[in-house]
């Protein structure tokens, strides 16, 4: 396994591997849920690169970039383990170097759900993933379904820019109690995390009720939210039941249909999604 610590020599090694290239974009702090769309990507493709870069033109001012978790010892081990050929660690300086003006913005979707919570997130996603594959020029990225906006963002980009490259999504890997995999999760405290389960029973709730016949949307989010309200750490910011393409909300049901929440348990914002076929 390669490990690679500038845009250079990225572009260097690129031109020697074999082909097609799976890539995984990535923030590290490794999880199952990370290592699922390793695994993917090196089954389909001869080799597999995956970039571990916490962006910090996604976060916002006010948010987690400082504390975000790193641990690369870690990841590298993992990465190893899931028969990864290349790591590309960039640093800041190579990726927005000192006047830095080049972005990548997408309308409309990107003013829902994260994108209205969270300022300017997609638009620095966007531009990252945009960089990437320029670096990488993989035949297919990988992300998760877990990220359900981000993947939307991410398609319309590859769409609308003509980029040469596939995006294959991924099932969203869950803990055995049901709690989306996710690096924030080592925020949570223990009373935290038992509570963080509020959210797959709730999204299981909801699949229950549509199973069941039920087609109103405002009804199924009162009983979610009135479920979850049990659990007195959990503060929802948001319950969306929306178009699984354009993120228009709906009143009443028209699968696929993309039910995604945002729980705060404690201080950090748990995200998860389910789609309802
Ligand atoms: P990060 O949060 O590290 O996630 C990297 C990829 O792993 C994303 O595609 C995400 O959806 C996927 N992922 C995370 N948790 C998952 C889970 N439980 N099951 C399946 N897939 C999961 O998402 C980002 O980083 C960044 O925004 C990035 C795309 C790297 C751009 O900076």
């Amino acid at each position: 396994m390669k490990i690679i610590e500038s845009i250079s020599e990225m572009k260097n090694v690129r031109w020697g591997m074999d082909g097609p290239v799976g890539f995984v974009p990535t923030m590290g702090y490794l999880h199952e849920g990370h290592i699922s769309l390793v695994q993917r990507a090196k089954k389909e493709n001869a080799s597999a690169v995956v970039s571990i870069y916490v962006n910090p033109t996604q976060f916002g001012p006010k948010e987690d970039l400082k504390k975000y978790p790193r641990d690369i010892p870690r990841d590298l081990a993992m990465l190893e383990k899931a028969g990864t050929d290349v790591v590309f660690i960039p640093p800041d300086g190579d990726m927005y170097p000192t006047g830095y003006n080049t972005w990548v913005d997408l309308e409309k979707i990107t003013e829902r759900l994260e994108g209205a919570a969270r300022p300017g997130h997609f638009r620095g996603v966007a531009t990252v993933c945009n960089k990437l594959f320029n670096i990488v020029e993989p035949a297919k990225a990988y992300f998760g379904q877990k990220d359900a906006q981000q993947v939307l963002v991410i398609q319309k980009m590859v769409r609308e820019l003509n980029m040469n490259l596939d995006i294959v999504v991924c099932p969203t890997v869950r803990e055995p109690d049901g709690l989306a995999m996710s690096s924030r999760n080592t925020y949570l405290k223990p009373d935290e995390r038992k509570a963080a389960t509020v959210l797959y029973k709730s999204l299981q709730l909801a699949q229950k009720l549509y199973d069941s016949g039920e087609r109103d949307a405002g009804k199924i989010r009162r009983q979610m939210t009135e479920f979850i309200q049990k659990e007195s750490l959990a503060h929802i910011e948001y319950i969306s039941i929306a178009n699984v393409n354009t993120l228009d909300e709906q009143e009443k049901i028209a699968p696929p249909s993309l039910v995604s929440m945002v729980v705060r348990i404690g201080a950090p914002r748990l995200l998860d999604n389910i789609i309802l076929k």
